[in-house]
């Protein structure tokens, strides 16, 4: 913690507007599914994924490149895109399928926050998957971190704030750190409130409800391994790539 400045968390992409971010480090949160299924990918070799935050500007990307090299991957409210290769399921992430491979990526929350974040140098992608890499990342930081869960739809996702907690509760030794702001304060609390059993109170949140009935539990119980990787994606020129290299 030497060197850092302030910590806080951000609730939802609604919630504040892309300068306030400009010279700040942000950590982006979508714990189910959409950053799961980012450190996944690059877990498994795909070259890098290209976030986008519409339909549109996934077409208009797709019609441009070479389809042997890209796949076209995302989901709206949940459901595979009709015509995409692949949707938003982290298990479909496999190494046969992404290895090499440069992904096109929109999703409902989670790649709408990572455009809208995109002005700040320094962008990383955060999951429980990766706990331990982030925070070693964080650990270093000179400027300003937020951590901005994703959420639905302008509403707080829980399993976001949860993984928000366990950052700023491992930034900190096991204590909230000096320089958290209240956002920082508030996840910190549900974090030591309920972090002894993630997958359990993951699998009782709301978007937890809305994955059950379309697809299941699997998905679900996959996102909540804490630390099953190194593997850190970090933003840079409109591309996610790995920052610890391993491609
Ligand atoms: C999102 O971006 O909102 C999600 O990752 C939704 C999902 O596919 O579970």
């Amino acid at each position: 913690m030497a060197n850092l400045k302030t910590l806080d968390v951000f609730y939802s992409l609604h919630s504040f507007q892309e300068d306030e971010l400009r010279n700040k480090t942000v950590v982006i949160i979508d714990v189910l599914r959409a950053s799961s299924s980012i450190v996944t990918a690059l877990n498994n070799g795909a070259k890098a994924i290209i976030p986008v935050a519409d339909m549109g500007e996934a077409s208009k990307i797709a019609q441009n490149v070479d389809s042997e090299n890209y796949l076209l991957c995302g989901e709206k409210d949940g459901i595979k895109i009709e015509g995409y290769d692949l949707g938003n399921s982290p298990i479909e992430f496999t190494k046969e399928i992404v290895g090499g491979k440069t992904l096109i990526f929109n999703t409902t929350n989670g790649t709408k926050a990572i455009k809208k974040a995109s002005g700040s140098q320094n962008i990383y992608v955060a999951a429980f998957l990766n706990v331990s890499a982030i925070v070693e990342a964080l650990k270093s930081q000179k400027k300003d971190i937020v951590l901005l869960c994703a959420g639905w739809k302008g509403r707080l996702a829980f399993e976001d704030v949860l993984l928000a907690g366990n950052i700023i509760h491992l930034i900190g030794d096991g204590t909230l750190p000096e320089d958290s702001r209240d956002g920082a304060k508030v996840a910190h609390g549900l974090y030591e409130k309920y972090g002894s059993d993630i997958a359990s109170v993951v699998h009782q949140t709301n978007h937890a409800s809305r994955l059950k009935a379309l697809i299941g539990t699997d998905d679900i119980d996959y996102c909540c391994q804490v630390d099953i990787t190194d593997t850190l994606p970090r933003l840079k020129e409109g591309m996610i790539t790995l920052e610890n290299g391993k491609t």
